[in-house]
């Protein structure tokens, strides 16, 4: 089942998402992850965070599958991620080009470190603590943000964010294009 996606100046978007309880698998939980994959196929994204569709839980689905095209180990990286915990960030940054179906018609390039450390639970709530590099670690953090309360454009600099000052204020009041569900 697809649910309406929130846009940018929602409250939503900027609380601090709360923690899950991490005992035994929430079926529910379960049930809500396999809606914002629904969701974020739907929108053709690549990640999707819990506060993006109204919720604000410790919870964000990334399938970046598709880019195993020109990165094979990403073959299978399709995954829910449950109260994740980024430990640690590399020194090292890059900038990638992002996009966020909570933004739609935005793209910038966002400097971010290029390898992070977290522990987190998958769907089975199987606790994993793993290190992420290149595009995986990119996508991550820029979901991790959302459940911080944090957006990509938050990250860009105060001149770029005064550029898109006009659009970022255009949400609130419905001037935008989205090609799917929004609220
Ligand atoms: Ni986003």
């Amino acid at each position: 089942m697809t649910l309406p996606i929130v846009v940018y100046g929602s409250p939503i978007l900027r609380n601090r998402s709360e923690a899950l309880p991490a005992g035994e698998v929430d079926t529910e939980v379960v049930k809500l992850a396999g809606d914002m994959f629904d969701t974020m196929y739907a929108a053709e994204g690549v990640g999707l965070a819990a506060p993006q569709i109204g919720r604000n839980i410790r919870l964000f689905v990334i399938d970046i599958s598709p880019w195993a095209d020109d990165e094979p180990e990403l073959k299978d990286f399709k995954r829910t991620f449950i109260n994740p915990e980024i430990y640690w960030s590399s020194e090292e940054t890059d900038y990638y080009n992002e996009g966020c179906l909570s933004l739609p018609g935005i793209n910038e390039d966002v400097l971010r470190p290029v390898t992070i450390k977290m522990r987190y639970l998958d769907e089975r709530y199987t606790p994993h603590d793993e290190e992420f590099t290149g595009r995986a670690a990119r996508v991550i953090q820029h979901e991790y943000d959302h459940l911080e309360g944090a957006v990509f454009t938050d990250r860009l600099t105060p001149l770029r964010r005064s550029l898109l000052k006009r659009k970022l204020e255009g949400f609130a009041k419905g001037k935008y294009f989205a090609a799917y569900r929004t609220k």
